[in-house]
C-alpha cells in the first residue's frame, strides 16, 4: 500500500494549478444517465473516486470516451442495467447519485446502501424519503434500495414534482432531487436546499441539458420537469477544497503559494479564517495567493453548510492551528466523527484535546516526524500538511484515501518545493 514520505521542515513557494472539483464532477457524470444524447465534460479530476463513478456507469452500459486528460464524452444510450452493486458503492458513497437519475428516466433502480464511513453514520434516508414523496415506491432489502415508479395510474412511470423540505442541509440529497426532478411531471420545490458551489455547477449543467431550474445557490430551489433532456458541453467548476488544501500548505510552511484556477467566492469563510490567522490573502483573475511571513494567530471556527466554513477543510485548518500562537477551538457540526486526524497529529507532537464536537488546539508546538496513518480523504491531507513542517521524516500511510480526491498531490507539492515521495508503506 502506498505511503508518502515527507522530509521537513520545508517552505512552499510558487504556483499550483487546481483541477476540476471532485464533488461537482461526480453528480455531473451521474447526470449523463438522464439523456440519450452525448454529455461532454471537461475538468474531470484524475482521482480514484471519478474512476469508480466511471466504472459504475460503464457497468450500466454508459459509453465513456476520453477526449483528453480531463475530458470525456458520456452517452447513456442504451442503458443495459439500472443496478449499482455493493462492491462499487461501498468504496464510494457518492454512488448514491445514480439513484435519482435512474428512477427519473427508467422508472426503476437497484442501488446498494453505501454502508459504513469513518467520519460518521451518514444515512441516505433523506434521499429515499424525497424520491418516495415524488412517487417512487421504495423497499430496502438485503442491503439494497429497490426503487420503482408505477407505470399505471397517475404516475405512468414518471416521478411527480412536489415540495421537499429537508430537515438537514444535504449536498448529495439536494443533487439527487435536482437530477430526479428535471424529468418529473410538474414542479419540485426544495426547501433548505444545499447552496454549495458544486450544487450550483450541477444546476448549470442541467440547465444546458434543457432542465428548468431556478434558485440555485439559494436555500430554495425550483425545478420544473421536462419530458426529456438533451446533451450538453460543460466545464466542471474548480475544486475549492483542493485549492484550500494547497493554500493551507502555503500558510503552514510560512510560504508563498498561488492557487491558479481557483475562485475566491467559493472559499469566503476559509479565506476569512486565514486572514484572521494573520495570513496575507490576495485574489485576482481566477487565482488566490497566500503569503505567511510571521507567526500565526489562533482562530475559532465552526463548520457549517455553504457559505459557512466547509467541513472538508476542517482537518487542514486544524493542522495549521497546531502552529498558531495560542489556543484555537474548532467545532465540527456536520459529521459526528470527523476528528480522527487529531490523534495522529498528536503523534507528531501537536497538543489537541477533543471535547464533544470541539477540538481545542494549543500552539505553537514543534512537530517531529513519525509514522502516521490516514483514516479518510481530508484527514490524510491534514497529515501531509503537518509532515511538511515536522522535523525529519514523516511517513503517511494509507494514502489511497488521498488518491480518492487529490490528483498528483506528491507531484504538485514537489513543484512547490516540498521534499515528498510516494513509497511503498
Ligand atoms: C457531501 O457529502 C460531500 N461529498 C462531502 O465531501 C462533504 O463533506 C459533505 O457534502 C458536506 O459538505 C460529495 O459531494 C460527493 P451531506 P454528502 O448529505 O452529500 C446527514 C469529501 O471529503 N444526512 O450534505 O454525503 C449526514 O449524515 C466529502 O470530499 C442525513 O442524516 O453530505 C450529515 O450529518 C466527504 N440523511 C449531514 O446530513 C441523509 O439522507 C450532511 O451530509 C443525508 C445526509
Amino acid at each position: 500500500m502506498d505511503a508518502f514520505l515527507l522530509k521537513g521542515p520545508s517552505r512552499l513557494q510558487g504556483s499550483v494549478r487546481i483541477s476540476g472539483a471532485k464533488n461537482a464532477a461526480l453528480p455531473a457524470l451521474a447526470a449523463s444517465l438522464l439523456t440519450k444524447e452525448p454529455v461532454r465534460l471537461s475538468g474531470i479530476p484524475q482521482v480514484a473516486d471519478l474512476r469508480t463513478m466511471e466504472t459504475l456507469l460503464r457497468g450500466m452500459g454508459v459509453s465513456i470516451e476520453a477526449n483528453g486528460p480531463e475530458e470525456a464524452t458520456l452517452r447513456a444510450e442504451p442503458v443495459t442495467s439500472t443496478e449499482a452493486p455493493y462492491d462499487l458503492v461501498r468504496t464510494m458513497r457518492a454512488s448514491i447519485l445514480v439513484l435519482g437519475p435512474l428512477v427519473a428516466r427508467f422508472g426503476e433502480a437497484r442501488v446498494s446502501l453505501p454502508g459504513g464511513c469513518a467520519i460518521g453514520v451518514r444515512p441516505v434516508d433523506l434521499h429515499v424519503k424525497a424520491l418516495e414523496a415524488m412517487g417512487a415506491r421504495i423497499a430496502v432489502e438485503k442491503g439494497y434500495i429497490h426503487a420503482h415508479v408505477s407505470r399505471v395510474g397517475a404516475h405512468r412511470g414518471r416521478l411527480t414534482g412536489t415540495v421537499i423540505a429537508f430537515p438537514t442541509v444535504t449536498v448529495t440529497g439536494t443533487e439527487n432531487v435536482m437530477l430526479a426532478a428535471s424529468l418529473a411531471r410538474g414542479v419540485t420545490r426544495i426547501e433548505n436546499a444545499a447552496m454549495e458551489p458544486e450544487v450550483v455547477d450541477l444546476a448549470r449543467l442541467l440547465g444546458r441539458m434543457g432542465a428548468q431550474i431556478s434558485g440555485a445557490g439559494t436555500s430554495t430551489l425550483e425545478i420544473e420537469g421536462v419530458e426529456s433532456l438533451g446533451g450538453a458541453e460543460h466545464a466542471i467548476v474548480p475544486d475549492r477544497i483542493e485549492a484550500g488544501t494547497y493554500l493551507a500548505a502555503g500558510a503552514i510552511t510560512r510560504g508563498d503559494v498561488t492557487a491558479e484556477n481557483a475562485r475566491a467566492e467559493d472559499l469566503g469563510a476559509f479565506l476569512e479564517a486565514l486572514r484572521n490567522a494573520g495570513v496575507e490573502v490576495t485574489a485576482a483573475d481566477g487565482s488566490i495567493r497566500v503569503v505567511a511571513r510571521d507567526g500565526l494567530s489562533p482562530v475559532d471556527v465552526e463548520t457549517l453548510p455553504f457559505p459557512g466554513f466547509p467541513t472538508d477543510l476542517q482537518a487542514q485548518l486544524l493542522a495549521l492551528m497546531t502552529q498558531a500562537n495560542g489556543t484555537s477551538r474548532i467545532t465540527e457540526t456536520i459529521f459526528e466523527n470527523r476528528f480522527l486526524h487529531a490523534s495522529e497529529l498528536v503523534r507528531l507532537g501537536a497538543d489537541i484535546r477533543i471535547e464533544g464536537h470541539t477540538a481545542i488546539v494549543s500552539g505553537p508546538r514543534r512537530l517531529e516526524g513519525a509514522v502516521v496513518t490516514a483514516s479518510d480523504l481530508r484527514a490524510s491531507a491534514a497529515l501531509v500538511l503537518a509532515g511538511l513542517v515536522a522535523e525529519g521524516e514523516t511517513l503517511v500511510r494509507r494514502i489511497y484515501h488521498l488518491d480518492r480526491g487529490y490528483s498528483g498531490m506528491d507531484r504538485k507539492l514537489a513543484a512547490l518545493g516540498a521534499r515528498v515521495e510516494r513509497v511503498a508503506g
